[in-house]
């Protein structure tokens, strides 16, 4: 007998900007999944440590953000009317403000930290723990949902995920040359999979999903595929 997809966990780990939340997406929409942006959790913790001025001239207070922890909240609901999920900090909107470039930027020393790895695994596992859950991340597969049903890997060359992101922004009219989004690309790959703690890594039973020249249609084809040859209902 086919499995149910409502109770389906699927775990999709991988580089920055390389179009892990469209395929979430495009599997929340297509099962009436929930999707789980765990990036979304660790851009709102760094939200939080800028706008509450937890950054000296010389960096971080991590001590200070450590202390802050359980004082923030994070949230992650759909919008009735867009469907999309939206993230939510100290019962604030602060979807457009996670996705800033300074947040971009620091939010690698935040993720890198354990206590604040800690606790995001801790809301994820809960947020997850019934199913029918599609996360993306970097430690999905390894670390929060390790029996996931279905892992995938994705990639794809820093030139196509920089040219992507830049032309987000662009499209969001933020100021920003190609060459500094490339750096950022470039140094969050390196900081995140040579970091202590849960580097990014494929998981062993990972499918690995090269994306670099598949569009929209063809890699959610190519997940449906992997569900099917799984014989789950799809
Ligand atoms: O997917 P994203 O670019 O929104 O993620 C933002 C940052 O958070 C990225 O630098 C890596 C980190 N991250 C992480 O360490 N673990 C996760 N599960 C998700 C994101």
């Amino acid at each position: 007998m086919p499995k149910d997809l409502q109770k389906i966990t699927i775990a999709i780990d991988g580089h920055s900007s390389c179009g892990k939340s469209t395929v979430a997406k495009d599997l929340a929409q297509a099962f009436g999944l929930t999707y789980i942006d765990t990036g979304a959790m660790y851009r709102a913790v760094t939200l939080y440590a800028i706008e509450q001025g937890l950054y000296s001239p010389h960096g971080l207070l991590v001590a200070e953000l450590e202390k802050a922890l359980p004082h923030i909240q994070i949230a992650l609901r759909k919008n009735k009317e867009s469907g999309q999920v939206e993230t939510w900090l100290n019962q604030e909107l602060v979807e457009d403000r996670i996705r800033s470039l300074e947040v971009s930027t620091k939010v690698s020393e935040v993720s890198a930290l354990a206590f604040v790895r800690k606790r995001m695994v801790e809301l994820q596992q809960e947020m997850g723990k019934n199913g029918g859950v599609v996360l993306d991340g970097r430690d999905i597969g390894t670390v929060v949902f390790p029996q996931a049903d279905l892992k995938l890997f994705m990639t794809a060359s820093p030139e196509i995920r920089a040219q992507r992101r830049y032309d987000e922004m662009q499209a969001k009219g933020e100021k920003v040359s190609f060459e500094a989004v490339l750096e950022n690309v470039k140094s969050r790959d390196h900081i995140d999979s040579t970091r202590a703690e849960s580097p990014l890594r494929k998981a062993d039973d990972a499918l690995v999903l090269d994306n670099s020249r598949l569009d929209r249609q063809a890699q959610l084809a190519w997940v449906m595929q992997q569900l099917k040859d799984r014989s789950w209902a799809v």
